[in-house]
């Protein structure tokens, strides 16, 4: 038990995300994408449980030009 304690505190300092700053930036995307990013209408992808390696790409791809989607290239600034 020590040792699963040890762990889950050793892997919430590895994991330092600020929920709150992010559900605030993420405000807008909720209209699609849905709370905690379970949407509920399947033209809109379901981002949770991505990882945030692969939406950070998405986000650039969409942004760089390299994705291609006429609603979501509004959603990244230039
Ligand atoms: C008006 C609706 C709408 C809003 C608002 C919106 N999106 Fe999207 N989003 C979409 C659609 C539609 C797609 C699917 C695009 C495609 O098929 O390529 C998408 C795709 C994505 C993807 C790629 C998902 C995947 O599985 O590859 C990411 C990441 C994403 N959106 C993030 C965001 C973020 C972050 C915001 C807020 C800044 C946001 N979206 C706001 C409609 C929206």
């Amino acid at each position: 038990m020590l040792t699963l304690k040890l762990l889950l505190q050793r892997q919430r300092k590895l994991f330092t995300g600020d929920v709150k700053a992010g559900q605030e930036k993420s405000a807008m995307c909720v209209a699609c994408h849905g709370t905690d990013g379970n949407s509920v209408v399947s033209m809109y992808p379901k981002l949770a449980g991505q990882s945030a390696n692969y939406l950070a790409k998405q986000l650039a791809d969409f942004k760089s030009g390299a994705r291609v989607d006429p609603v979501m290239v509004g959603m990244v600034p230039d």
